[in-house]
């Protein structure tokens, strides 16, 4: 069958298809990862590096890998297959499927804690904390408890492969449509009580005034990985979405679209954690465990703080699930593309691996227990799988994407296949400069410099 003829569904609309997208981009990566990465490395000037790597390099590798996704109509394995065929392009695809499985594997852990976390709060575990380290005191027993942390990947790694094993535009767009808007509501209200609180100031100096002198290679390499970490970027998931996308529709502005709302829900959440984690005197560099403490302080000051706290993790878990969705797509739809394998075996599979290799990140958060470090790097290993899948794969993924694209693909080729039935390109120009130049050097230099300095995690 040709690429064509194959019935793989498509999006029931434009706005459909950005929802989902914007769904698989909106996450743990805008509300959990970005503030405590930004809190770990110098506030302010990462903000701004990062809104920075979001324009030169996110918004052009998402229009990239949308072109390439719409003319083939392929996972990303079988895109690259399918233009090149037996060249060593494909394992550019083969490393964004194992990524795809490697970032979910410790992203469906946070996802369960923010389950874990809806309960708690409903069972008014916090209501009475009376400062930030009660907070935290109350996530170190939390995550301590390795059975619980294990229970809960279960539970959201099944929930995804149920949704993921019902097909394409039946499981995701339903999902999204109605409750993102409310996350972004709840986020208003949040950064609001939060800005208000006594001693917020600092906070918002901290997060809104660039120190430059923070700068190092460092804050480029993370800040690189989390604009593409959250614009899921790099492994070919928005390849697999826009091998759904109809030819009619312009990827540059739904790409744009999707960018403007990440970046905006990131940005909130940033509002939202900075002014009370100073004004509760709590470290901003305190690690992954950051809002699971930031937040319920939050709470505890708020009038109907177990509503809006449940409420708030609840829809956390359902963004992280529009999320955990996107990335178990790609693997399935390699092996029901390229293997033959009906969906519901693909499904069940990549969840098993998924889960198999998350199990070392369950138990890495809590404490008290024995695989906590890692012996050889005495880092924990979520935090380890977060570097090396989050950051550099996609580093990586990204980097030899703008390559393609740009010398061995084609920018023109890309350009036509944007500008197919009649959908105007403007900036092809600029694209063309981005991906050629801009993003393939950039991301070398920060490569180079992070080897040179030894500055990896
Ligand atoms: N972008 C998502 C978030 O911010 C996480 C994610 C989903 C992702 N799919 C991806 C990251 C693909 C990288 C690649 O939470």
């Amino acid at each position: 069958m040709t690429p064509i003829e194959q019935d793989r569904g498509s999006w029931g609309s434009k706005a459909g298809f950005i929802i989902a997208a914007a769904g698989s981009a909106i996450g743990l990566g805008n509300i959990w990862r970005f503030p405590y990465v930004a809190g770990q490395n110098g506030g302010a000037a990462f903000v701004l590096i990062y809104i920075i790597f979001v324009v030169l390099i996110g918004l052009p590798v998402m229009i990239t890998e949308l072109a390439i996704g719409r003319h083939t109509k392929k996972n990303p394995w079988g895109a690259f297959e399918l233009l090149f065929p037996k060249s060593v392009w494909r394992f550019v695809g083969g490393l964004g499927i194992f990524t795809g499985i490697g970032i979910l594997s410790f992203y469906a852990v946070i996802a369960g804690f923010t389950l874990g976390y809806f309960f708690k709060i409903i069972k008014g575990d916090f209501s009475s904390i009376a400062s930030g380290d009660q907070a935290a005191a109350i996530f170190t027993a939390f995550t301590a408890n390795p059975y619980l942390a294990i229970s809960l990947l279960v539970a959201f790694i099944l929930i995804t492969g149920l949704i993921v094993a019902g097909g394409v535009s039946a499981g995701i767009e339903r999902w999204s449509k109605i409750l993102m808007p409310i996350l972004f509501v709840l986020l208003i209200v949040l950064a609001i009580r939060s800005i208000t609180l006594e001693g917020a100031s600092k906070g918002l100096e901290f997060y809104l005034k660039p120190d430059i002198s923070k700068i190092n290679p460092g804050v480029l390499a993370r800040a690189l990985g989390q604009a593409l970490f959250s614009l899921s970027l790099g492994m070919g998931a928005m390849i697999t979405y826009g091998s759904y996308i109809s030819r009619k529709d312009n990827l540059v502005t739904s790409a744009a679209s999707v960018v403007f709302f990440d970046t905006i829900i990131a940005i909130l959440a940033g509002l939202v954690m900075f002014p009370a984690l100073f004004a509760m005197g709590l470290d901003p560099a305190g690690g992954a465990g950051l809002v699971f403490v930031v937040l319920p302080s939050i709470f505890a000051k708020m009038p109907g703080g177990i509503l809006f706290g449940a409420g708030i993790f609840l829809l956390l878990a359902v963004a992280a699930l529009t999320s955990t969705i996107s990335l178990l797509e790609v693997p399935v739809s390699y092996f029901v593309d390229e293997k033959k394998w009906p969906r519901k075996k693909a499904v069940i599979w990549m969840s098993v691996a998924a889960f198999v290799m998350g199990l070392p990140s369950a138990v890495s958060l809590g404490a008290s227990d024995g695989l906590s470090k890692l012996p050889l790097v005495g880092f924990g290993f979520l935090d380890l799988m977060n570097a090396i899948f989050g950051n550099y794969s996609l580093s990586i993924g990204s980097l030899l994407i703008a390559v393609f694209a740009g010398y061995k693909w084609g920018a023109k080729v890309v350009i036509a296949e944007i500008q197919k039935e009649g959908v105007a390109f403007q900036l092809k120009h600029v694209w063309t400069f981005l991906i050629r130049f801009v993003c393939p050097v950039a991301i070398a230099i920060i490569f180079v410099y992070i080897i040179v300095t030894g500055n990896y995690f």
